[in-house]
Formats: C-alpha cells, sequence, structure tokens
C-alpha cells in the first residue's frame, strides 16, 4: 500500500476542455477566490457559468482577490483564511474544496491557501489568462513574494482539476495575450521544435489546439518530476532572468514581459557561449520578436551588479550554491551550472552580459 506521503505528491490533476459539467462545483463546503477583474458586470460574463453551477453560492464565499504582484503575498493569504474561517464559522473540514477563477497570481495565492489549509484541502482551477492555461494553472506551483523575491513561499500541490474554458480569452488586451504568447511558445519550443519553426503551421492550427497541447505537455512533464529537479526545469528556460528583470523593476514589468526578454537573453547567452549558431540564434529571435514584439526595459536604479549577483544567487534554483542555467543549442535545450565559490568568473561575466543586453528586444536581428 502506498504511504500518504507518495499519495500527497502523486500527480492527480484532470485536464477538461470547455466541459461544462459542473458538477463538481456543486458542493456545500465550496470557498471560491476570482480574481477582481470578474467583479464588475458578474451576471453578463463567463463567471455566471460557475456562479449558477454552485448550488451553495450565497456569494459570501467569495474572495475578490487583485491580481498585482504586490499582493501577492503572504499577508493575501492570512486574509484569504480569515475570510474562509469566518464563513464556515470555524468548521473548516478536510472535504472543503477551493475553486480557483483568474490569471496567474489568481491562481498561486489560491493554490498556496489551498495547500495549507488542513494540510492540503480539494483545489479546482479555473485559469483565465492566456498564461495561466499555458503556464500557471498546470503543474502545481504555488506561491506569493516574499518582499522582492518571486514566489519565494510556496508549495508544490497540484489541483485536482483545470478547467480550460477559452471564452476568457476574449477579454484579455493585446499586451496579456503577448504574455501568454511567450509561455506558449517557450514551451512548444521545448516540446517539438520543427512543429515551432514551421511557423506557419503553428499559427495555421488554432489557439486552442496549441493551448491544449501545451498544456498537456507540461502536465506530463510536471507528473514525472513534480518538485523541479529534473527535466521540468527546462520549462524555467528565460525565468532566471525574467524573475531578476520583475524584481529589479519592482514588478513593474509584467511576468509575461520579464520573461519574454529574459527568453531573449537565454537566446544570445546560448550563442556566447557558442551552444547555438548565429543562424538558429537570429531564427529564435526573431520568431519570439515577430510574435512578442517591441518591449525597452530601463533600468534606473543603481548599484545593478551587486543587486542582480543577489538576485541571481538567491534564485529558487540555486542549489548547494550552484545555480542552474536553462540554455537552447542547435538541436535541444539544456543546463548549465555555476557554482558560486568556483565560477566566480563567469557569473560576474554573465552579469556584465545581463547589462549590457537589457535592450535585447528592442529589435529584430538583420545582417
Ligand atoms: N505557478 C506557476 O507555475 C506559474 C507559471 C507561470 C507564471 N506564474 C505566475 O503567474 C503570474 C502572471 O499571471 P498572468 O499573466 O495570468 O497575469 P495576472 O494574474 O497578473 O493577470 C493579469 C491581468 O489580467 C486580468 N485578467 C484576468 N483574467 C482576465 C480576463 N479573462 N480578461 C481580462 N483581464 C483578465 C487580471 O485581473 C490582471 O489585471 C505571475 O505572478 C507569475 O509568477 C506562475
Amino acid at each position: 500500500m502506498k504511504s500518504s506521503f507518495s499519495l500527497q505528491q502523486k500527480f492527480v490533476t484532470e485536464i477538461i476542455e470547455q466541459n461544462f459539467d459542473l458538477s463538481c462545483f456543486d458542493k456545500q463546503n465550496s470557498f471560491l477566490i476570482v480574481d477582481n477583474y470578474f467583479k464588475e458586470n458578474q451576471y453578463e460574463n463567463q463567471l455566471s457559468t460557475y456562479i449558477s453551477a454552485m448550488k451553495f453560492n450565497d456569494y459570501d464565499n467569495i474572495f475578490w482577490i487583485e491580481a498585482s504582484e504586490k499582493n501577492k503575498k503572504l499577508e493575501t493569504v492570512l486574509l484569504i483564511i480569515d475570510k474562509i474561517f469566518t464563513y464556515f464559522q470555524g468548521m473548516v473540514s478536510r472535504d472543503m474544496q477551493i475553486i480557483a477563477i483568474g490569471g496567474g497570481i489568481c491562481l498561486d495565492i489560491s493554490s498556496f491557501c489551498a495547500s495549507i489549509i488542513n494540510r492540503g484541502c480539494d483545489l479546482i482551477i479555473v485559469p483565465t489568462t492566456l498564461l495561466s492555461m499555458c503556464d500557471a494553472g498546470i503543474g502545481g506551483k504555488t506561491g506569493v513574494n516574499y518582499k522582492n523575491l518571486k514566489n519565494k513561499i510556496g508549495s508544490f500541490y497540484p489541483a485536482k482539476k483545470v478547467i480550460f474554458d477559452y471564452r476568457f480569452l476574449s477579454t484579455l488586451s493585446l499586451q496579456q495575450l503577448r504574455d501568454g504568447y511567450v509561455e506558449l511558445l517557450k514551451t512548444i519550443l521545448i516540446l517539438d521544435r520543427d512543429f515551432f519553426l514551421s511557423k506557419s503551421s503553428f499559427f495555421e492550427s488554432n489557439l486552442r489546439f496549441n493551448i491544449f497541447k501545451c498544456a498537456q505537455f507540461k502536465l506530463k512533464l510536471c507528473s514525472s518530476d513534480l518538485n523541479d529537479r529534473y527535466n521540468r526545469q527546462l520549462l524555467n528556460l528565460g525565468h532566471t532572468f525574467g524573475h531578476i528583470l520583475e524584481s529589479l523593476s519592482d514588478f513593474k514589468v509584467s511576468h509575461g514581459q520579464a520573461v519574454y526578454l529574459g527568453i531573449l537573453m537565454s537566446l544570445k547567452y546560448s550563442y556566447h557561449l557558442k551552444k547555438l549558431s548565429y543562424i538558429q540564434y537570429k531564427r529564435l529571435h526573431n520568431y519570439f520578436f515577430s510574435v512578442c514584439g517591441k518591449f525597452i526595459f530601463k533600468y534606473e536604479g543603481e548599484n545593478f551588479h551587486q543587486k542582480v549577483k543577489t538576485l541571481l544567487l538567491s534564485d529558487k534554483k540555486v542549489i548547494s550554491s550552484t545555480l542552474t542555467l536553462i540554455l537552447v543549442t542547435d538541436a535541444s535545450i539544456e543546463k548549465i551550472y555555476l557554482n558560486k565559490d568556483t565560477d566566480r568568473k563567469q557569473i560576474n561575466d554573465l552579469i556584465d552580459f545581463i547589462y549590457d543586453n537589457l535592450q535585447l528586444s528592442k529589435k529584430e536581428i538583420t545582417d
């Protein structure tokens, strides 16, 4: 018989495409955490499908969450927990379930709450942004920021169900779509480079097809490596640089934009280390650029090198003083390791490289 520990670690996520059998919502002990965006006109938008599926809803069991990185903090988690305990008059039982409806910020915070209430309660997720459908809603990473450090407090806690309701995509802005495309393209690049590079087939296949392909792939990769120690790390392409930029901008730059620039930096760094040929580098750079567009990142603070060094070495992926960077080669994706004690020169070169390449997303590469 399996121990409860291994069961807890087991991946049980079921992903469902726009299937409105919402019987799982019809449960007395449900509590909703919903992105603030849907607070207004809630009866006219997609959210009403979910509200009306909840027989026992009395609108006091909803926590409306402001989706900002500044609000992605432990204090918000405590406010949610307070509201849940107040709503259930202190009787929060093991069979209670959290239903989270929103973008990545809402899902990360809600999933963290689900992972710690009664040491874990049921979690159902309805991602509402492109980025959260392709990435944040899949794979069980939960968490909040600690001061200016990204996702430093969190857990691995896969949802029981993830429901893909593509109607939510219709209200996203162009920038929000671009943010999502970054993660979608990144995952498809890792999954299937031929498909990725045959640009026409990528764009000819519809967005739903690509989202679902991406989600299924991510789910498969995460199921065999929930704790992000092995191949799942490949999905962090662009994220080490991206998280640094988010922190440096004091979270004024969106996660999608930061990861976009992070991916361009990873491509150039791969070329710089001669892992990627110039032709491939240019092709991949221009591919991302053509979809995600121009984006200018300006660093106006002081002590760039010291700040970046601290951020680099406080990255969650630093284990035994060793930073793992994900790079792109002509044929695949690979990891390189930099030890903070033995590879000091390379780390300093890397920081110079980041400084020199902050404007990388300014234009296409031409010869
Ligand atoms: N857990 C993970 O594996 C994982 C993976 C990638 C990213 N993330 C996290 O996800 C977050 C970014 O998520 P995001 O890009 O979804 O952004 P977000 O959650 O910040 O949402 C962006 C904006 O879109 C609004 N919004 C949500 N749904 C909408 C809709 N259907 N129409 C119009 N507006 C809508 C929100 O209110 C918000 O203003 C970051 O905090 C990042 O760290 C987590």
